[in-house]
């Protein structure tokens, strides 16, 4: 909570305390007026504070009383009001620092976590942070104040007795609250419960309004809904009851302090030794303190769902990084941009080895590309260049330096990916395009699209580049989208571009229109391609063929082809299946022609 980092935020801790302490003090004199008022009336000078006459007339102790009261809440104002930028600092700091770390960690953790559940935790957590700072510092704090001065007083002017009373009332109060909290914590859950339930079951029967009809079960579906509606009834009525209690026990337990301690007083007040002020003057001082007291129970249910979310969320922050820099990491500098992969052995988990010792080199300049059946270990290799993981044996080298010793940052900084579906942000398509280098001029970034062949695509659309593409780029076909990843990829312009799979779940047209812009995009340029369809990777320098974590053939398209190997085979397969599809294509245009043919003669 102690903002270290900024002065006018510690400048503000230090008034907003003051601001505390002085509501606090103010709100213990006013009893002393109400005290010296009653007094004054009841023609009682013992307890006159030596202040001018004029100041001690009845009426102006009345109005000092209440003078006081409004300058109190007025503190309580300026306390809060101060406090709240100071906490909601806080709020932020602590919502930035998971959020950064949750970009740090690895893909791994990403991929087991539900998005929509991370968000919920950060959410949660920022909230119960809030909770705490204004339960505790706004109102548990003060309240131990008021405690101690009340006790102060009272042990001061009226003996141990009276602070013995009101310890013991208050302690036993709290304990009190606090069980019976944690009771109705349990009977709250089960009212929420059941409450989800009556819901989850009236939306599914109303979702299903056909399917009710159709087998006329509209009264089991209301005896259904009435079940949980009546676990609910139940449910809700013992919260209420429960608070009764809660509430009931709470007054008891003040009432006989409050009791005791006013016929202390009484008796004093007969015996001479108090006036008829103190009396009052006691009685409202625990007035006062019932005030906060009452919340008590309300304000240890928020602190202790507080902490659990932050513990969620704290419990995020703790979760390691699993790939870090190393401390002296420097960044990669690229002279040529050759990628080597030595002897690489690799699995996600120990018990599954992918990738059982990988040995190949993409020279600076020259593609290189990988084919296999699905599942080899393909996209795998594209994860560790850009180290999403680490290895366990073998090394990755981009011109002879190791992934794993220079900084994460420029490592991704110099490879352009092109996966095999891209998913875009919720913005318009100049941003989605500009994503590949923010700086990148309005010029800049149509020439991109030009060159990824969506320049025109883009005119014809109302908005033009300023088109939102909606949520994970669903507004735009798989062709287009791949099209705008490519754009960005050359706005980054890395000197290392892997394409995964880029263009396997685009048809054959789309796919071949796309080919020339990565043709185009990956010239000059160190270049690894995945594919699925082997007729887009003929003119790779080099390919290799994956099998079961280790290379089982590699050579041009021609000498794999004359192996009469593996690639052969997939090649056969994809010539046949290709042809296969293109005598359908023919059926079925011959068949629709056969469907005309005979409504006309129908017709007829
Ligand atoms: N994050 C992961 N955790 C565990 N196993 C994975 C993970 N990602 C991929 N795999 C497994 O690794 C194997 C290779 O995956 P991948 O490289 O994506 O294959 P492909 O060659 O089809 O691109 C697959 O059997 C897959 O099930
Ligand atoms: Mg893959």
């Amino acid at each position: 909570m102690w903002p270290s980092d900024r002065t006018d935020l510690k400048v503000r801790v230090v008034w907003a305390t003051v601001f505390l302490v002085l509501s606090k003090l103010v709100l213990v004199a006013g009893p002393y007026f109400f005290k010296w008022a009653t007094d004054a009336l009841a023609g009682d000078a013992r307890t006159v504070p030596p202040l001018p006459a004029f100041l001690l007339a009845p009426v102006m102790l009345v109005i000092a009383y209440n003078v006081v009261r409004i300058v109190q809440t007025g503190f309580n104002q300026l306390r809060d009001a101060l406090f709240a930028r100071v906490g909601q600092y806080a709020v932020r700091q602590l919502a930035y620092r998971t959020f950064v770390h949750m970009h740090q960690l690895s893909l791994r953790f990403h991929l087991e976590r539900r998005t929509g559940g991370l968000s919920r935790i950060i959410e949660r957590g920022t909230k119960g942070i809030e909770t705490i700072v204004r339960f505790t510092i706004l109102n548990t704090l003060p309240t131990i104040l008021e405690f101690a001065l009340t006790a102060a007083i009272f042990a001061f002017a009226y003996g141990w007795i009276y602070v013995v009373v009101v310890a013991v009332t208050v302690w036993i109060y709290t304990w009190f609250t606090v069980r019976a909290s944690d009771w109705r914590i349990n009977i709250r859950r089960e009212m929420n419960d059941s409450d989800t339930d009556a819901n989850t079951k009236a939306i599914d029967s109303l979702l299903n309004f056909e399917t009710v009809k159709y087998f006329g079960n509209e009264r089991m579906e209301a005896q259904r809904f009435d079940r949980s509606m009546a676990r609910y009834e139940i449910a809700a009525t013992k919260t209420w009851t429960s608070l009764g209690w809660l509430n009931f026990g709470q007054g008891l337990i003040f009432g006989v302090g409050q009791t005791i301690v006013m016929v202390l007083s009484a008796r004093e007040v007969l015996a001479g030794t108090q006036t008829v002020g103190d009396f009052v003057f006691i009685n409202a001082m625990m007035m006062q303190l019932s005030v906060p007291l009452n919340f008590i129970g309300f304000i240890y249910r928020e602190i202790r769902q507080g902490l659990t979310d932050i513990e969620q969320m704290f419990d995020l922050l703790d979760v390691p990084q699993e790939v870090e820099d190393k401390p002296d990491a420097k960044p990669l500098t690229i002279s040529e941009g050759r990628v080597e992969f030595r002897d690489v052995h690799f699995a996600y988990d120990a018990a599954r080895p992918i990738l059982k010792g990988i040995s190949f080199t993409v020279p600076a300049g020259k593609t290189v590309a990988i084919v296999g059946p699905s599942g080899a270990g393909k996209s795998t290799i594209s994860r560790l260049l850009y180290r999403f993981y680490d290895i366990q044996q073998g090394a990755i080298l981009i011109d002879g330096q190791d992934v794993r010793d220079v900084t994460q940052q420029s490592l991704r900084a110099a490879i352009g990916m092109v996966p095999q579906d891209t998913v875009l942000f919720n913005d318009t398509v100049a941003y989605n395009i500009r994503y590949g280098r923010m700086e990148a001029s309005e010029e800049e970034v149509r020439e991109a699209a030009e060159l990824a062949q969506i320049g025109d695509f883009i005119g014809s659309l109302p908005d033009g580049y300023k088109t939102m593409v909606g949520e994970r780029g669903l507004k735009l076909s798989g062709g287009e989208k791949q099209r705008v990843a490519i754009a960005r990829t050359i706005l980054k312009a890395p000197p290392i571009l892997i394409l995964d799979e880029a263009t396997s779940a685009l048809d054959t047209h789309t796919e071949q229109e796309i080919q020339t812009s990565l043709d185009l995009v990956s010239r000059d340029r160190t270049t690894i391609v995945i594919a699925h369809r082997l007729s887009t990777i003929i003119r790779a320098d080099e390919i290799i063929v994956l099998r079961d974590g280790l290379i089982a053939e590699r050579g041009s398209h021609a000498n794999l082809l004359k192996q009469h190997g593996l690639y052969a085979q997939m090649w056969e397969r994809q010539r046949e299946a290709t042809e296969a599809e293109e005598k359908l294509r023919i059926a079925q245009e011959t068949d629709e022609l056969g469907v005309v043919v005979r409504k006309r003669l129908s017709d007829l």
